[in-house]
């Protein structure tokens, strides 16, 4: 079976959202600091899901709306920050007036996007001098556990969903771009719902999914990095692009 459909991927988290915000990752906030200027006021969090991202904007205090298209994610975001609104909508269609917000932030979902449909709508909703900013978590291969891990969540997985300079398109000034190495402390055993989060997996009929999973699980019991630890730290590096209205 082919889980390539970007549509069909950028769909599939609405059926795995209690394990997306179990385990995925948060944003550091030496990272949110550098995406969004603190001169901003209002930030358009969108494609907020969960609200990983939404949750240290909030933190650190700017004032958030999240627009997230999948119910069942945006239903986790509101439980976790009722205080927070969240509509739904989409990068290629807002439902929020022009000219509304200082800063958008986009994370982990730029590649789900229509880049020239949605830099024109969010260059819409910006108010003059806005910023965008695309932002991605990236797991650090350099480790090789890391890197076996990756190899099993992406056995037979043919679409490009990896970081990359987002075309942003006239409206905007070239992106600026900066990294952000973190760790992530996790159970082992959530290697496995990581896993499960995962677009590709999400769609696979449920035996290979499952076979992918127990592969998972087999790493965590055998690797030397892995094996016998009920903690660990998944190194990551958040990777920030940031560019203005011209
Ligand atoms: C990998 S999740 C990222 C969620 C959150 N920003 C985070 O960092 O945890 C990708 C999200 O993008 C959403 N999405 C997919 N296509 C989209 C689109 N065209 N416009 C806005 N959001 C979209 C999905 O529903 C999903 O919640």
């Amino acid at each position: 079976m082919s889980t390539d459909d970007r549509g069909d991927r950028a769909a599939s988290f609405d059926r795995a959202a209690a394990v997306y915000q179990a385990t995925r990752p948060g944003y550091p906030d030496e990272a949110v600091r550098w995406a969004v200027p603190a001169e901003a006021r209002d930030v358009l969090d969108l494609a907020a899901g969960t609200g990983k991202l939404t949750q240290r904007l909030v933190a650190l205090g700017w004032h958030v709306v999240a627009v997230e298209p999948s119910d069942a994610m945006r239903a986790e975001l509101t439980a976790a920050l009722p205080g927070v609104e969240a509509r739904p909508g989409t990068a290629e269609h807002l439902d929020l007036p022009d000219a509304s917000v200082d800063a958008v932030t986009i994370a982990q979902a730029w590649h789900w996007v229509d880049p020239p449909v949605a830099s024109a709508e969010i260059a819409r909703v910006l108010r003059p001098g806005g910023s965008v900013a695309p932002i991605w978590n990236v797991r650090d291969q350099e480790h090789d556990w890391v890197a076996r891990w990756t190899e099993i969540v992406h056995r037979g997985d043919t679409l490009e969903t990896s970081y990359r300079n987002p075309e942003l398109g006239d409206a905007f000034t070239e992106p600026e771009h900066a990294t952000f190495p973190w760790t992530q402390r996790l159970r082992a055993a959530d290697l496995r719902t990581l896993a499960a989060s995962r677009s590709h997996l999400i769609l696979l009929p449920a035996d290979q999914r499952d076979a992918l999973l127990d592969e998972v699980d087999r790493l965590v019991a055998t690797h030397p990095d892995l094996r016998g630890r009920e903690w660990i730290e998944v190194p990551y590096r958040t990777e920030c692009y940031r560019a203005s209205l011209r």
